[in-house]
């Protein structure tokens, strides 16, 4: 879908359906919704009146407007309680009308308001980029491959204001909340596709094609150069598959900045998780093609911060492997060696993440980062113990998880703080090396972290496991259709724009 910013009057819109919106309990409309409702002659608010339409947050009700107005349709959305408005529910506004005009099939073009730049007293850019957000996310479509395409939604959408003294503000607005959901989208794709189309290789390629059009430098290393760097750890969990691996790193340095302390995201990128020879139940199995989402949330994130021109030196790693069983494997008791020298005995094939993780953490050391943050789908207990509501952070620093948590907050995309007692090494510890994979069901997510945090070199870090949050079942949420969500993107990108140092 394609979005721009018009400056007319919205009764004056020639669109298929055009969005105003209403604060929850309002029953005299007022700015531009209430100027629609005086072109039809006070239909809004009989609509209000009758109890069908209360402005709660997450409804929407569609009036026929008789060629009162330009439009055929009015979409009337609920902004919840103004007492509680603010960016998120404004996005999320947004995002329930544009999937209310996609259900409506004859609406092949659509027009807004921007949500919250009026009543609402929100920053006219900010509440714009949120509205563009909003539309385009719940407009998402993953990649098909269908001979025949199912039926797609709205192909525009114009954001429209009347008073030209906002204009200015409100196309950068559109512009950012653009480049952010084409970043989120990028992420939805890579993780939306297969392991036989995304597998590293391919990967990499996507992401150097990124770099290329948005100006990142781009550097990929494949199998010998991962090699040369004493990836021992990484190259085990690589061994039984056909397809080599590629480790990607992606700069973003603006000038005068080239030196500076980068922030450092670091993703696991598993273009494929089996277990390996301690191989999956095959029920779900499929789904293991999204155990590249934190690679996908860091190539995306590193794509809006290049586009924004945050102004802060970020760098993405990705380490992107497939983990498959076949007689080269590396199996359950062998003990493997990597870029940092320390040892790990595996006691699980499938707990693949951290070991990629180890050693992409002690490449990345030589960077000096100001703050190190992983992005890992790293254990099926981080959903047991967090639902599918929120990704959990893990912190060797205290003003670190505190940056995280607050672009949680200003983003909607939670975040959970995780204990790192040092208890939770015990099980982890082996006689036979200086770590093991696993240390069994009980406490494992807290296990991973440790495992992980034994690998960092002294920097600021944090580790989200975002294993319950790239994939979701359901149209709960309509910024994140069914299917990849793309989360962590919006996240990240908050993080590089605001976090001041530790
Ligand atoms: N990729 C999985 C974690 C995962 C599970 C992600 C379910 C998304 C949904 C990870 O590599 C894994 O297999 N973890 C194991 C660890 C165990 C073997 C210690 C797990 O969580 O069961
Ligand atoms: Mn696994
Ligand atoms: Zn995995």
């Amino acid at each position: 879908m394609q979005i721009s910013v018009q400056q007319h009057s919205i009764i004056t819109d020639t669109s298929d359906c055009i969005v105003v919106n209403l604060f929850e309990g309002v029953t005299t409309p007022g700015g531009a919704t209430g100027t629609v409702d005086t072109a039809l002659g006070g239909a809004i608010s009989r609509l209000i009146a009758s109890g069908d339409f209360t402005g709660k947050m997450d409804t929407s009700a569609v009036l026929y407007t008789n060629n009162q107005i330009g439009a055929a349709r009015v979409l009337l959305v609920g902004l919840g309680s103004a007492a509680k408005f603010d960016l998120i529910a404004a996005r999320r506004a947004a995002a329930v009308a544009g999937r209310a005009v996609g259900r409506l099939s004859g609406v092949k073009s659509y027009a807004t308001i921007v949500h919250g730049a009026g009543i609402g007293g929100l920053n006219a850019r900010a509440a714009a980029q949120a509205t563009a957000e909003g539309a385009l996310l719940s407009a998402y479509r993953p990649p098909q491959y269908r001979r025949t395409a199912l039926p797609a939604g709205p192909l525009t959408c114009s954001v429209v204001e009347l008073d030209a003294d906002k204009l200015a503000s409100i196309q950068a607005g559109v512009e950012a909340g653009a480049a952010v959901a084409a970043a989120v989208s990028q992420a939805r794709n890579y993780v939306s596709e297969p392991g036989n189309i995304l597998n590293p290789q391919e990967f990499a390629a996507r992401a150097s094609a990124m770099a290329a059009a948005t100006g990142l430098a781009c550097t990929i290393l494949d199998e010998a150069a991962m090699q040369s760097a004493g990836m021992g750890i990484a190259l085990a969990v690589s061994r039984g598959s056909k397809n080599p691996p590629r480790f990607i790193i992606l700069e973003h340095a603006p000038k005068g900045l080239e030196t500076s302390a980068p922030l450092v995201l670091v993703g696991k990128g598993i273009t494929f998780d089996t277990g390996g020879i301690s191989l999956k139940d095959p029920e779900n199995m499929w789904l293991m093609k999204d155990d590249m989402g934190g690679a996908a949330a860091v190539v995306g994130a590193l794509q809006a911060i290049a586009r924004l021109q945050v102004p802060r030196r970020v760098l993405g790693v990705a380490i992107c492997i497939e983990n498959m069983p076949d007689g080269n494997a590396f199996r359950p008791g062998d003990i493997l060696t990597g870029i940092t020298g320390k040892t790990v005995e595996i006691i699980s094939t499938d707990a693949e993440g951290r070991l990629v993780l180890a050693d992409a953490l002690g490449y990345v050391a030589r960077y000096n980062p100001a703050a190190v943050v992983n992005l890992a789908t790293l254990t099926g207990a981080i959903g047991i113990a967090l639902g599918r509501q929120a990704a959990g952070c893990f912190a060797n620093n205290d003003a670190l998880q505190s940056a995280l948590l607050a672009a949680a907050q200003r983003t909607g995309e939670r975040l959970w703080p995780m204990p790192m007692y040092p208890e939770y090494f015990k099980p982890i510890e082996t006689a036979m090396a200086e770590v093991k994979n696993s240390g069994g069901r009980t406490e494992g997510v807290s296990t991973s972290a440790k495992f992980i945090e034994h690998f960092t070199e002294g920097y600021p870090w944090a580790h989200l496991d975002i294993a319950s949050m790239v994939w979701t079942d359901t149209d709960d949420n309509p910024l994140t259709p069914k299917g990849a969500t793309g989360y962590g993107v919006r996240l990240l990108l908050d993080l590089a724009m605001e976090f001041s140092g530790v």
